[in-house]
């Protein structure tokens, strides 16, 4: 279930702030009831007629994204720097699933899917996102440890996380390592690092679920396959807190 004015936005016929106004002067009908509020809630199996047309469903579109530094995971900047809908399709109303830093690279999913958005960016959907860090300074065994049995953050404990695959470069004094969470705050893993007095000063997602960036070039994008997303879909059903 979702939000009308959403629900009206995702299907590609207008802005959410648009939607809102249909709404708002009469113009849209759930079920043959003219609806005037905004908070109501509708699902796929609910009739959406705006000016006595019923909205189309589009075609549902999913992209896998090989994040370059330097973009934004917005569909639009305030501060127009690039955005990451710069290097995909704009035939239709696409967004993001979720955020990487301006200076993080990696695995993004684009899609115009808001049911799979929701459903991947909710903290229970447990879905694992791997990244390849880069710290500085030498990353303790017992640091290691603190973060992966979760930290608090604004006084809100993190999931349990892994670290492995940790390497020391005695040279820059920095460490390398890979790191499992099953959540996405914003700037998570930036922060569980800070947390434990290591500045991250090179962040890529090198997987989320069962997606990789592997043999794509930074910038780059593909059309997820159909197997891809089932077993995406899997991942997530899977979870037996949902
Ligand atoms: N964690 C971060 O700190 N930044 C990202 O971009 C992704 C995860």
């Amino acid at each position: 279930m979702d939000r009308l004015q959403k629900v009206i936005a995702h299907s590609g016929y207008c802005s959410r702030r648009k939607a809102e106004e249909l709404i708002t002067a009469g113009k849209v009908k759930v079920n043959g009831k003219t609806v005037t509020e905004l908070g109501i809630k509708v699902s796929s199996k609910d009739e959406i007629f705006i000016d006595g047309k019923m909205l189309s469903k589009e075609e549902k579109v999913y992209y896998l994204l090989y994040k370059p530094t330097g973009y934004v995971s917005t569909v639009n900047d305030e501060h127009d720097r690039r955005t990451v809908m710069d290097l995909v399709p704009d035939d239709k109303r696409l967004y993001p699933v979720g955020r990487l830093d301006y200076d993080t690279s990696g695995v993004l999913i684009i899609t115009n899917d808001g049911d799979i958005t929701n459903k991947l960016i909710s903290p229970k959907s447990n879905v694992q996102k791997e990244y390849l860090v880069k710290c500085k300074g030498f990353l303790r065994k017992e640091e290691s440890r603190k973060l992966e049995k979760g930290i608090f953050i604004n006084n809100i404990k993190t999931k349990r996380a892994r670290i492995f695959d940790v390497k020391y470069n005695k040279v820059s004094e920095s460490t390398e390592c890979k790191v499992i969470i099953t959540e996405g705050k914003n700037h998570q893993v930036r922060n569980m690092f800070a947390s434990v007095g290591h500045e991250v000063i090179k962040l890529k997602r090198v997987r989320f679920g069962n997606l990789t960036v592997d043999k794509m070039k930074k910038g780059e994008y593909r059309i997820i396959k159909p197997f891809e997303l089932k077993c995406l879909r899997e991942l997530i059903d899977e979870n037996p807190k949902k």
